[in-house]
């Protein structure tokens, strides 16, 4: 069952937990999902938009190009926290994050990637516009720099790398709470 809501009558839930991370669910070669920490709610062209930042060397990153469309999936009361930590450290290129979590995929109602029952309340979005560009690193303090985007890792599957991130604007096209 999915109870249908309005994304912005959830603002402050989806906002406060946002910076201790939330998924993001895509499918392409596979369904995946993968934590995030960088996003925003907001309005662009007149429509409810969610934003998300994803280094170009992440898993998500090749899905996204592939089929661009996602959820973001919110956890609402109690729930496992180190699921955050392992899809949030461990990659789609080398295993099913899925199943070694035990989660359970809800099916989508608009789009073609599914949600997750274990966080259950669900965007739907559609990738409208994404900003890639690499990085000027005249224009970035170089503490922050160094910082997040280390020259010296040269790891493509560690969370912290010199890999820029591509900014994806995607329109919500449904939401609602998987019950
Ligand atoms: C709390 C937290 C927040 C994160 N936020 C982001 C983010 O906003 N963008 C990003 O590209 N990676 C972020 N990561 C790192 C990815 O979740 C991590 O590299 C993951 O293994 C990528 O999975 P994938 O290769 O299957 O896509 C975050 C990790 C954690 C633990």
């Amino acid at each position: 069952m999915k109870k249908k809501i309005d994304a912005f009558d959830y603002a402050k839930e989806i906002t406060k937990v946002t910076a201790k991370g939330i998924l993001i669910t895509t499918k392409a070669d596979k369904v995946n999902t993968m934590t995030v920490g960088w996003s925003s709610l907001g309005v662009e062209w007149n429509r409810q938009i969610f934003t998300i930042y994803v280094r170009e060397s992440r898993f998500t990153h090749e899905q996204l190009e592939k089929n661009p469309e996602f959820t973001v999936n919110i956890p609402m009361g109690d729930f496992d926290k180190s699921i955050l930590g392992k899809v949030g450290t461990k990659t789609g290129w080398k295993l099913d994050k899925i199943e070694e979590n035990g989660l359970t995929l809800e099916e989508p109602e608009v789009i073609s990637v599914p949600g997750i029952k274990e966080f259950p309340l669900t965007l739907e979005c559609k990738v409208l516009y994404k900003k890639t560009q690499p990085l000027n690193e005249i224009n970035i303090d170089p503490e922050f720099m160094e910082h997040e985007y280390p020259h010296a890792v040269d790891d493509k599957y560690a969370v912290l790398n010199n890999s820029p991130h591509t900014e994806y604007i995607a329109e919500i096209v449904a939401a609602y709470i998987i019950e």
